[in-house]
């Protein structure tokens, strides 16, 4: 493990990184990629060696020397050119852009304009130095490509179709060029294209200036879109006001009358399943899936009450003015009769006797 104070390599010898090629006007060509299996990466911690580059070899040339996992690279090309910058920052594990396709070879169901989410390494916080960011990114792009397959593909197969997520317009790899290397050289970047959500993200807002109706509305959303996903089998793991957008249709279609209730026309998505967990056994291979009741709805009596120490609800404490496990009650009270003894596994040990209490069921 790294000493917890040292400095990468870049800061000790204040050498800038290169500047951020995703503005505005760039235009770049993706192939069609298929990550490795996301199970595989397990571990992500800075390894020794790892942590010995970080301080000994700038951040560009580990970039160099380290391409992401290899996974599968296909035929298929398009070209985008960058209209927008959504979140582009160093600093962060991805690079958000709206793109529009340029090329002709356009998948007839693709919208011209959309979301790329990039997972550039060289633009990650190289700062800290618990983290391998070059297995941590690999793996964000995998498994965030693995939950968007397996949902997508669940909500097909239940003839199903949600706008709480965003579509998945495919993984993809690009090379990034360095004109200032000399010789210029190319390195790997890989890449997923969404739907493009024209909304606010849920931290970006001041929850003191919306009324409990509409905190209330938006909560209820999110719960009920991640258990529905939960059932679906992916667990999106990071509910946090940064991954959710909030759309506000005054009106829901332009014949239809005004809303009598204007929250009513709050829409949220969840976005990030780079810390999904698709399936509810830690080990499918071992311990089966039905194990888990995989495919069963489990309520957010389970899932989303809380004894003030569970997440994500403490991330919402600024939004909430009142008592959390009431409403959970209230508002998912019709699950009552579908929760039985083998789902108290989805409360934690020490809210059992608090929860199982109030359902006025108890152990057999
Ligand atoms: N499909 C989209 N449509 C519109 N905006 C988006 C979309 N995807 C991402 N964004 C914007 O980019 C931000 C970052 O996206 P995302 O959370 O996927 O990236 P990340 O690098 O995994 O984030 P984090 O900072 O949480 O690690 C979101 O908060 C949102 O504002
Ligand atoms: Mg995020």
């Amino acid at each position: 493990m790294a000493d917890p104070f040292t400095d990468d390599y870049n800061t000790l010898h204040n050498i800038p990184k290169p500047a951020l090629p995703y503005i505005p006007g760039f235009e770049f060509t993706i192939t069609e990629h298929t990550p490795p299996n996301h199970r595989v990466i397990k571990k992500y911690l800075l390894t020794r060696e790892e942590a010995f580059q970080r301080e000994n070899t700038d951040v560009l040339t580990r970039c160099f020397n380290k391409s992401p996992l290899p996974g599968h690279t296909g035929s298929h090309t398009l070209r985008l050119k960058i209209r927008k910058q959504i979140r582009v920052s160093d600093g962060k594990s991805s690079q958000i852009v709206l793109v529009e396709v340029i090329s002709n070879q356009l998948p007839e169901t693709m919208p011209t304009t959309l979301v790329a989410k990039l997972y550039d390494p060289l633009y990650w916080d190289h700062y800290q130095d618990s983290v391998d960011p070059f297995i941590y990114i690999d793996k964000e792009y995998a498994t965030e490509t693995a939950a968007y397959q397996h949902l997508h593909r669940q909500l097909h197969e239940h003839g199903e179709t949600t706008t709480h997520i965003p579509h998945f317009y495919g993984s993809y790899t690009t090379d990034i060029t360095h004109p200032d290397t000399t010789p210029p050289r190319n390195r790997p970047v890989r890449l997923i294209l969404l739907e493009h959500i024209s909304g606010l993200p849920m931290d970006t807002l001041n929850p003191h200036t919306l009324s409990q109706a509409t905190r209330k509305i938006i909560l209820e959303q999110i719960i009920t879109v991640e258990s529905h996903i939960y059932k679906l089998g992916v667990d999106h793991f990071d509910t946090y006001p940064r991954n959710i957008l909030i759309q506000h249709h005054p009106h829901p279609s332009p014949s239809s009358p005004p809303s009598p209730s204007p929250e009513k026309n709050i829409q949220i998505t969840l976005l990030d399943f780079g810390h999904a967990k698709i399936g509810r056994s830690p080990n499918p291979e071992i311990i089966p899936e039905s194990d888990f009741l995989g495919g069963t709805y489990i309520s957010p009596i389970l899932r989303w009450t809380t004894n003030g120490r569970r997440e994500p609800m403490d991330s919402y404490h600024e939004w909430v003015d009142w008592d959390w496990n009431d409403w959970i009650f209230e508002v998912y009270g019709a699950d009552v009769g579908g929760i039985t003894e083998e789902m108290y596994q989805w409360l934690p040990y020490t809210m059992e006797e608090m929860i199982v209490g109030r359902l006025g069921k108890g152990r057999v």
